[in-house]
């Protein structure tokens, strides 16, 4: 779309400075590395179902859903590149970790939930089933993270099995959080009951 385009350019300008960022990606014209927006709240809270990250079986499912195997009309990598690498202008290139390790799985899934307004990148909710998403994410990821898989209490791409056992799919994860504050402050004053406490002294020995 013409608005992209100018988009990119002001967003392309306004970094020029910082160059750096920009020399990496010149195959795809993605533009500068920035983080994502967070997933909205029905998102927020969804993650890689527990073990799926080092499945080769689901991680091989993965492939067939993005090479367009599974379901011809679901084929990533007509623009995604069938080898990560994309073949469509400005497609996300999975290869570039700088950029990638900045999506947490949440974030991913929404993407692929939801599309990205304004690009070629469409929503899929309505032809793959939410474990298709996740399976498709899980291929996705070895492109420029293989071997790693999102933590969400460290908020960061760790190597496989070195996450917080927290992260299968349903997990109530509120209460861990809650207990930090809650726990220190009401027990400590204990030791400080001084006052009453005379008797003990008396050193002129009470019984005998
Ligand atoms: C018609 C081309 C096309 C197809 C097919 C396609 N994508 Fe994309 N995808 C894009 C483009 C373009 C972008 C970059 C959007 C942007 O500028 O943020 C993108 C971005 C993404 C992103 C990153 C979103 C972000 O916020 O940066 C993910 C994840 C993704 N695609 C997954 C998939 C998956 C999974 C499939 C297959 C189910 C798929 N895409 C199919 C074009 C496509």
């Amino acid at each position: 779309m013409r608005h992209m385009d100018w988009v990119k350019a002001v967003l392309f300008a306004g970094v020029a400075g910082v160059g750096l960022t920009i020399a990496g990606c010149g195959e795809g014209g993605e533009g500068p590395i920035v983080a994502p927006p967070p997933p909205p709240a029905e998102y927020a809270d969804k993650h890689m179902p527990a073990g799926w990250w080092n499945d080769e079986k689901i991680i091989e499912e993965g492939r067939e859903i993005f090479i367009g195997k599974k379901n011809i009309d679901v084929n990533c990598a007509s623009c995604h590149g069938k080898d990560g690498k994309p073949v469509k202008a400005g497609a996300r290139d999975f290869r570039v970790t700088e950029r990638m390790k900045l999506y947490s799985d949440s974030v991913w899934f929404w993407r692929i939930s939801e599309g990205v307004p304004n690009t070629k990148m469409k929503p899929w909710k309505s032809k793959l089933p939410e474990e298709d998403r996740w399976k498709v994410m899980a291929y996705e990821r070895t492109f420029g993270l293989k071997g790693q898989e999102w933590d969400p209490t460290k908020n960061a791409w760790v190597p496989v099995g070195s996450a917080a056992p927290a992260a299968a799919g349903a997990a109530p994860a509120a209460p861990a959080e809650g207990g930090k504050d809650g726990a220190a402050a009401p027990a400590a004053p204990a030791g400080g009951a001084p006052a009453g406490g005379a008797p003990k002294a008396t050193a002129g020995g009470g019984k005998k």
